[in-house]
């Protein structure tokens, strides 16, 4: 761990800095406004890796024309604090310029992990995130980096990314942390209007309502999907987007629970949109 925490901005200055920090590095990829979950993957850097670093990036390719890019909420200040008293050795906070000048027409694309879930409500949006962690893998160069189980489509096309490219970084998928009544944290949390708040719960109560189901034998995937459906309809401030109970490592939805099994979902309410998943079955 060094002395003070370094701040860069160009990409010549987050080389020269990174160049100076000893190996293994853990990188954990953010865009900012962090809350106890990112801080929990800053945490798990801290322990097992020599040196870490964070980037602070809105990335504006992995945002739709219609989604929130310019109203993101933004702490710059706060997010500098927390990350220099978890210990972290090197943040970068590059523009889009810097990330993408002029005439940039280069992208990373996973397919088919990809199409269902997010990537078919969110056309584009996986390109854009795959993209950004490439290029910051390659800024980098860190030997880990950590991901949230948060954004479970997320967390599974940028391992098969590190795969196919032959990236010598080591992906770690860390837990989704909560608040006290299940809602998954998340930046997005901030949009929501005390009621929206209240209401936000239904995410965690239909997942534990499949799971339960799960738990007491229930192996019919269609059955976890109408109880989470009927769940969140039960909400009248939730709008369901779609429920998911799918295959693992492929994502196609399941006819039968087997094994290892991703029960997810997006709602909104309101203006927001959330997302949230367990993983049942080993
Ligand atoms: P962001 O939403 O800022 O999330 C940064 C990381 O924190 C992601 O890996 C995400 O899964 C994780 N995370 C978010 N909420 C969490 C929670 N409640 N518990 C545990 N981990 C959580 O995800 C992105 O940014 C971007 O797509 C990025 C990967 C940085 C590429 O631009």
């Amino acid at each position: 761990m060094s002395e003070s925490m370094i701040l860069a901005t160009t990409l010549e200055e987050l080389r020269q800095a990174r160049a100076l920090l000893e190996n293994p590095l853990g990188l954990v990829p953010t865009m900012g406004y962090l809350h106890r979950g990112h801080l929990s993957l800053v945490e798990r850097a801290r322990a097992e890796c020599a040196s870490v670093g964070v980037s602070i990036f809105v990335n504006p390719t992995q945002f739709g024309p219609k989604e929130d890019l310019t109203n993101y909420p933004r702490n710059l200040e706060g997010d500098l604090k927390l990350l220099e008293a978890a210990g972290v050795d090197l943040v970068w906070m590059p523009t889009p310029e810097i990330v993408y000048p002029p005439g940039f027409q280069t992208w990373v694309a996973v397919e088919g992990l990809t199409s269902p879930l997010e990537g078919a409500m969110r056309p584009g949006h996986f390109r854009g995130v795959t993209t950004v962690v490439a290029k910051l893998f390659n800024a980098f160069q860190p030997q880990k980096a950590y991901f949230g189980q948060k954004d479970a489509q997320q967390a599974a096309v940028i391992r098969r990314m590190t795969r196919d490219l032959d990236f010598p970084v080591d992906i770690t998928i860390c837990p989704t942390l909560r608040e006290a009544d299940g809602l998954a944290m998340s930046s997005r949390n901030t949009y929501l209007n005390p009621q929206e708040r209240q209401a936000a719960t239904v995410l965690f109560r239909a997942l534990s309502a499949a799971k339960a189901a799960y738990d007491s034998g229930e192996r019919d995937a269609e059955s976890l999907r109408v109880l989470m459906r009927e769940t969140i309809e039960s909400e009248p401030f939730a709008k369901m987007q779609y429920v998911s109970c799918a295959d693992y490592d492929t994502l196609e939805e399941l006819q039968t629970v087997g094994d290892k099994a991703l029960l997810s979902m997006a709602v909104t309410l309101g203006k927001t949109r959330l997302i949230d998943n367990f993983v049942i079955g080993d």
